[in-house]
């Protein structure tokens, strides 16, 4: 793409990527983007946070628009996608996307019709509601891009390399895979956190993010670095009385956290037993002791 790639950007959607999206196309279009969303106010407002222009309707956003995204709760992908094919077919609509992870292109195939091509792009990224933060963001993350034809992958990719990310074609059929190991890692990340800091709450740290810091952003670049050679601490040990008393105390202070802690440490065995490297006697004894009641 050369020069200012878009005459108008359409957003479907007010929410948290709906806004980050919308300000990284204002830079690529001659028109601002237009944003449509079931509530005006909430649309209104979004959009002028943003530099966008509400649309009063959906049928305008669908004729005036050249790239539409759909940036809407996963749950509601559906209900936009049966409204949006109630609408007579937009000749100037180039390409409809969605953000969600876990589809691909298929929840989009009855809009495939006219010139319009179809594509998920899903920002590996996560957003909070900080649209100038999140665009900067966006510059370096890697978007997973499922098209529906190679026309529509190539014009995905081509949006994500505008917005400074880097396209990682995912199939069809593995999206729901993909993006459980998306959630594993960045949303149990942050209930792994809130958990651990709790415990340490509860042990008397009135701090307990300034004392995580360190240590968590240093296992984070360890691992990201080395993978589960990364790993320190009593499990690769095999101290088993250390795990025993955590249980017990665990069990005694702090209970809503039981369950996590035994099942993350069960996973971190499970991942010993594959690298061969702690002895098997040591594991043995920690896998009774890990067991569930
Ligand atoms: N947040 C992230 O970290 C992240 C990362 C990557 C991808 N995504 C994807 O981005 C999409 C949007 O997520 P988000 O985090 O931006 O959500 P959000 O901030 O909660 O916004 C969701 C938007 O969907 C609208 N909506 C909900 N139900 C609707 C319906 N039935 N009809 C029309 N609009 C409806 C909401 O409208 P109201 O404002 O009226 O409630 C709101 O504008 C999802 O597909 C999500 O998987 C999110």
């Amino acid at each position: 793409m050369t020069g200012i790639p878009f005459q108008q950007p359409g957003v479907i959607g007010a929410g948290r990527v709906a806004q980050a999206l919308a300000l990284a196309f204002v830079p690529h279009s001659t028109l601002p983007p237009l944003m449509w969303g079931r509530s005006l106010d909430r649309t209104t407002s979004a959009a002028t946070r943003v530099g966008a222009v509400t649309a009063s309707a959906i049928d305008r956003l669908m004729a005036e628009c050249d790239i539409v995204a759909i940036a809407v709760a996963d749950d509601a992908l559906g209900d936009v996608v049966n409204a949006l094919v109630a609408l007579p077919a937009a000749s100037r609509t180039r390409l409809i996307f969605h953000v969600s992870g876990r589809s691909g292109a298929a929840v989009l195939e009855p809009l495939r019709r006219g010139s319009a091509r179809t594509a998920a792009i899903h920002p590996a990224m996560t957003f909070t509601g900080d649209p100038a933060g999140e665009v900067q963001r966006m510059a370096g993350a890697h978007f997973a891009v499922t098209g529906s034809s190679a026309d529509a992958t190539k014009h995905a990719q081509q949006i994500v390399a505008l917005i400074g990310g880097f396209a990682v074609e995912i199939a069809e059929e593995r999206r729901p895979l993909y993006h459980a190991a998306l959630c594993h890692a960045s949303n149990h990340l942050v209930t792994l956190i809130a958990g651990a800091s709790r415990i340490l709450e509860d042990a008397g740290v009135e701090d307990p993010a300034a004392l995580l810091g360190p240590l968590v952003r240093a296992a984070l670049e360890n691992s990201l670095a080395m993978g589960f050679a990364g790993l320190s601490g009593p499990l690769l040990r095999g101290d088993a009385r250390t795990i025993g008393e955590h249980l017990n105390m665990l069990a005694a202070q702090s209970p809503d956290t039981l369950p996590a802690y035994r099942a993350m440490a069960r996973a971190t065995l499970a991942e010993l037993k594959r690298g061969e490297t702690t002895p098997s006697t040591r594991l043995t004894a920690l896998d009774s002791l890990l067991a569930v009641p």
